[in-house]
């Protein structure tokens, strides 16, 4: 089936991020197909475009006048059943916890931990979406896109997407070149379920034990007790990136904070938790005006209602500032700021 195209001009991006925050694009386009692509392509590239997907991880400062191109294709393949390993393509515009609730329904194992995540399929690639010990580029096998600059479909095997922690080539070398439009996962017949990470395992066994099922309800219970629902208070999950540091410097904080959360990174860096640092430094609930950092997840900040962009990164700016001069950790952020 062929979604018709539809395009806007002026549009409101209100109900097109989940910060809510209200700002306009010039120009909008829905697609579904690389063949759209190609039309609007077809006169050349426009001086400024990007995709805007589910509007998940992006905060606006102000309008936007270039081309947003938002995916809406919304079909899930079986393209590969054999034996324990099932390969699927799923298409950019479906919602990510909808794939995850469609393997889950089929009894396939791979997503179940990346539960309720927001945001469309097409995006989880671009920042290699993660959460309770698990992410996208587990699954992930290829990369399908469309690359402007020749107007003809790529595909990009998982060996060359340079996935790292909230980290892929489409954040670099293909940044601005080239939409996603499709990506295949391969998942398992076979359970293999991942309770390391945090509460998941009391969790899952007080819901009877470790079935795709009861994991799923798990992780859902558990982000839901601690995320904030973009739908009742503006945010994009995490505002910042868990800082990663050399081992000496975790040391160093470890004797004084025995306490502090601490990840060993595959470099042997370490990985320490922003939410744990704004949390220690104070600002945790601290509201200015109405943006605030959220009360049961300091890496999160929210809209309280009527926030600017502006005002969100003015206040972000203080957060950094203020782990800064107590840990000495300058910590990043997660979300596209334009
Ligand atoms: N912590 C605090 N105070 C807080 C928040 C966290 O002390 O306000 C402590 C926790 O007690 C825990 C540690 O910090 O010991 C880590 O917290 P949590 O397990 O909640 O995870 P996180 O590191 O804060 C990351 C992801 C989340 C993901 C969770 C679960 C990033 C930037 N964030 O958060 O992803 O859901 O792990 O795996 O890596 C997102 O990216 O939008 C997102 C929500």
């Amino acid at each position: 089936m062929h979604i018709m195209i539809r395009e806007f001009h002026h549009i409101s991006l209100r109900d097109r991020n989940s910060f809510g925050v209200e700002q306009q694009a010039a120009r909008l386009v829905e697609f579904e197909t690389a063949d759209d692509l190609r039309d609007i392509f077809a006169h050349g590239v426009p001086p400024r475009w990007m995709v805007l997907s589910g509007g998940n991880n992006i905060l606006f400062t102000q309008d936007y006048d270039g081309l947003l191109l938002t995916p809406v294709s919304r079909q899930i393949s079986i393209l590969h059943d054999e034996g324990s390993t099932v390969r699927i393509r799923v298409e950019a515009g479906v919602e990510w916890d909808d794939l995850v609730a469609w393997a889950v329904g089929h009894e396939l194992w791979g997503l179940e931990n990346l539960s309720l995540i927001p945001g469309k399929a097409g995006a989880a690639p671009v920042q290699n979406i993660g959460a309770y010990g698990a992410e996208a580029a587990d699954t992930i096998r290829r990369v399908e896109m469309f690359c402007t600059e020749t107007s003809t479909m790529l595909t990009l095997d998982a060996a060359h997407c340079g996935f790292g922690y909230r980290e892929s080539v489409f954040k670099h070398a293909l940044k601005g070149r080239v939409i996603i439009t499709a990506v295949e996962l391969e998942l398992s017949r076979t359970p293999r379920p991942r309770l390391a990470y945090g509460d998941v395992e009391r969790e899952v066994e007080a819901r009877g034990g470790a079935s795709l099922a009861n994991i799923r309800e798990a992780i859902c219970a558990i982000r839901r007790s601690k995320l904030p629902d973009p739908a009742v208070l503006g945010n994009a999950g995490s505002f910042f990136k868990n800082p990663v540091v050399e081992a000496p410097v975790a040391e160093a904080l470890l004797a004084r904070y025995p306490e502090m959360p601490h990840y060993p990174a595959p470099d042997g860096r370490v990985k320490l938790a922003a939410g744990w640092l704004i949390d220690r430094a104070g600002m945790k609930g601290h509201r200015e005006g109405a943006v605030g950092v959220h009360e049961r997840q300091a890496l999160v900040l929210v809209n309280y209602g009527g926030a600017t962009g502006g005002e969100v990164i003015a206040f972000a700016r203080k957060v950094q500032q203020r782990v800064l001069d107590r840990f000495g950790i300058a910590i990043d952020t997660e979300v596209n700021i334009l």
